[in-house]
């Protein structure tokens, strides 16, 4: 199976994600990339391929290029085995970790006409090394939100790495079945 993982990352969690992804898609025979996606995509159905795409969430959406890939690309993925993942920190709550729970995944499906074959949610990472004052501002209130202490001094990740592989393993096998 050819697999693309379009990967939208601000700060480069998601990209890890998409990456790991890539890796155990391998694992399992497929052959995957990862690429930024650019919302300008045209997919082209066709047995033996299949898209992934993954993006995190700032400041309460997914960037406009996935809003635009997903209204656009919708007819085309209904035809391929596809998979949605979203990253975000509210995510590292218990019970706004699911897609049906997680307020992003929510809006983002009520509003798009692309139906994947799975969607999951991960929870990401913090990393003040890389954020301007007005970001790391904002975060600091988004964590009181969290209600949880977050140490400010060094990278934190909340991602379950299991999860993520499990999602990865769960889609090779869906592909694998085809449509
Ligand atoms: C500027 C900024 C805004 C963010 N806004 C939100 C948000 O609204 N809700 C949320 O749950 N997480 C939010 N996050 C957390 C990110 O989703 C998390 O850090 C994720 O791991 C970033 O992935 P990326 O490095 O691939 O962009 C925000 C992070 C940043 C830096």
């Amino acid at each position: 199976m050819d697999i693309v993982v379009l990967c939208s990352s601000r700060f480069g969690h998601t990209r890890r994600i998409c990456g790991r992804v890539a890796d155990i898609l391998r694992q399992d025979g497929n052959d995957a990339r990862v690429l930024d996606i650019t919302g300008r995509e045209r997919i082209e159905p066709a047995p033996g391929r299949a898209v992934i795409v993954g993006a995190s969430t700032r400041y309460g959406y997914f960037s406009p290029r996935v809003w635009r890939f997903a209204r656009t690309n919708a007819a085309a993925l209904a035809h391929i085995p596809s998979a949605f993942f979203g990253v975000n920190l509210v995510a590292a709550n218990d019970g706004k970790n699911t897609p049906e729970t997680n307020v992003y995944m929510r809006r983002f499906f009520e509003h798009t006409p692309w139906k994947p074959d799975m969607i999951d949610v991960f929870a990401g990472d913090l990393d003040f090394s890389l954020y301007n004052p007005f970001d790391a501002a904002v975060i600091k209130m988004i964590r009181r939100f969290m209600g949880r202490d977050i140490d400010f001094t060094q990278r934190v990740e909340f991602t379950n790495w299991d999860d993520v592989a499990t999602f990865a393993h769960d889609f090779s096998a869906l592909a694998a079945h085809g449509k």
